[in-house]
């Protein structure tokens, strides 16, 4: 290939823009195919700077996406997507990740004969350039619009704004930070001061938040796989808000309790982590189970993992109620956009609708398995009232024996009988929490 120097720097951005554009125009999720690309990168340096410029690049795709519809005449063929997220990358690069201009550039122009379109190199040399001319004036066209400001979906931005008009800019400003990385530490296997020392002298920073004690913050992003202890079981991948939901489950010895969606097994293992009880972990989808198997055993914990829809009992189910279960539903994701960013990407407003019809019919089959007495909390990762307090009251209408339990306020918003942590809130994700208790 004449004329491309030897530049892993191309290189990377090239596969960025091919996975970019299969994220943004197949529509494939940004976190599996990354995984997927990452793992044949041996260069730890490398898997770092494709992660990055994914992320960033998914995260603005529509704030620049936008910039180059100002620069091109004419769109690009649908046979040039890759050099249309290449374009992009560059931008982003260069405005959000503050990488050095030029250099952004010829390694743009290099990717772009790396993907073969050696008569595209021309181009992506011409617009990035001119980018650099005019960027001030351009970002301020395109910022005029909230979508492409914001970098939010406009029904998203509607939505949120209608669902929390005091904090809709702090949240999407929120959901274009990077998320830290917390870890949920096995007290099974050691304690937290343990931990923490442990990965000090292995240089390691990390801290101990006050409100959440399990958890520790690491001060960068890493392979956590590499770390000590992971191997051993000693602590799991976990945000902080997702933390605070087996605890509100006042769990004790011997209670039988239902995850009812379990997959990959993060709160099922806080769950067997917590207290000595008999746990199922059920999730509809197989593909998802062996993981969840997965993680359970490296961190020594044992479950009934069941394939099963929790709508229809009939298939999975003993007979025996629960004493707790947890409904951590199937949910828009719009709390953890920070993690997630191309879900800007593929949600769409009508996705809403139908899973809230889902979380409501989750909710109205698992009932009838719990015991008299016992509490049932519904979890979501969402922000959005349709799937939370909506269907929560909705929940109650409907149920006589079931009422809500008062939640702390430190847990988040009063958001109708349940509490709402907003993304950003304590450095977590946005969460829903609402605790429900059956009549004895
Ligand atoms: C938010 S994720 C659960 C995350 C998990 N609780 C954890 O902490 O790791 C929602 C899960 O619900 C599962 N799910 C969706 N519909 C279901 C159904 N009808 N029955 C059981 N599981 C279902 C999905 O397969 C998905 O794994």
């Amino acid at each position: 290939m004449s004329g491309v120097h030897d530049n892993s720097g191309a290189a990377v951005r090239a596969d960025a823009a091919r996975l970019l554009a299969r994220v943004v125009f197949d529509g494939i999720s940004l976190r599996s195919g990354f995984d997927a690309r990452a793992a044949r990168s041996s260069d730890p340096r490398d898997r770092a700077l494709l992660s990055a410029t994914l992320f960033s690049a998914s995260r603005w795709w529509l704030r620049f996406d936008a910039v180059l519809g100002r620069l091109l005449e004419r769109s690009l063929p649908a046979k040039a997507r890759q050099i249309h997220a290449l374009l992009v990358i560059g931008f982003v690069q260069i405005e959000m990740m503050g990488m050095p201009e030029y250099a952004v550039v010829a390694a743009c122009v290099d990717a772009a004969r790396l993907l073969g379109q050696p008569r595209h190199a021309g181009l992506v040399n011409a617009v990035l350039r001119r980018f650099l001319r005019e960027r001030q004036a351009l970002l301020a066209d395109v910022d005029r619009d909230p979508v492409s400001l914001h970098a939010h979906p406009r029904w998203l931005i509607e939505r949120i704004r209608a669902d929390w008009p005091r904090d809709a800019e702090a949240i999407f400003a929120a959901n274009n930070c990077e998320a830290p990385l917390t870890l949920r530490v096995n007290r099974r296997r050691c304690q937290r001061d343990e931990l923490l020392a442990r990965f000090a002298s292995s240089g390691v920073a990390a801290e101990a938040p006050v409100h959440l004690p399990d958890a520790l913050v690491l001060a960068e992003s890493t392979d956590v796989s590499r770390l000590p202890g992971f191997a051993e079981g000693h602590f799991s991948v976990q945000d902080g808000a997702a933390q605070q939901v087996v605890p509100l489950l006042d769990l004790h010895t011997g209670m039988r309790v239902l995850d009812a969606c379990a997959a990959p097994g993060g709160k099922s293992a806080h769950l067997l982590e917590s207290a000595d009880v008999a746990l199922t972990a059920l999730d509809v989808d197989a593909a998802r189970l062996p993981r969840t198997r997965e993680n359970l055993q490296r961190l020594g914990l044992t479950a009934t993992v069941v394939e099963g829809d929790a709508a229809r009992p009939e298939g999975w189910w003993d007979g025996q109620p629960f004493d707790r279960i947890l409904l951590d539903a199937p949910c828009s994701a719009s709390g953890i956009i920070r993690r997630q960013p191309d879900i800007k990407l593929h949600r769409r407003a009508a996705d809403i609708a139908p899973l809230a019809a889902i979380q409501a019919r989750l909710g109205t089959a698992l009932w009838p398995m719990l015991a008299r007495g016992g509490k049932l909390l519904y979890a979501t990762c969402s922000i959005l009232r349709a799937e939370n307090e909506a269907t929560i009251s909705g929940f109650l209408d409907r149920h006589e024996d079931a009422r809500a339990l008062p939640l702390h306020e430190r847990l988040g918003r009063a958001a109708g009988v349940g509490r709402q942590n907003l993304p950003g809130n304590k450095g977590m994700d946005g969460f829903y929490y609402a605790l429900l208790e059956k009549a004895r």
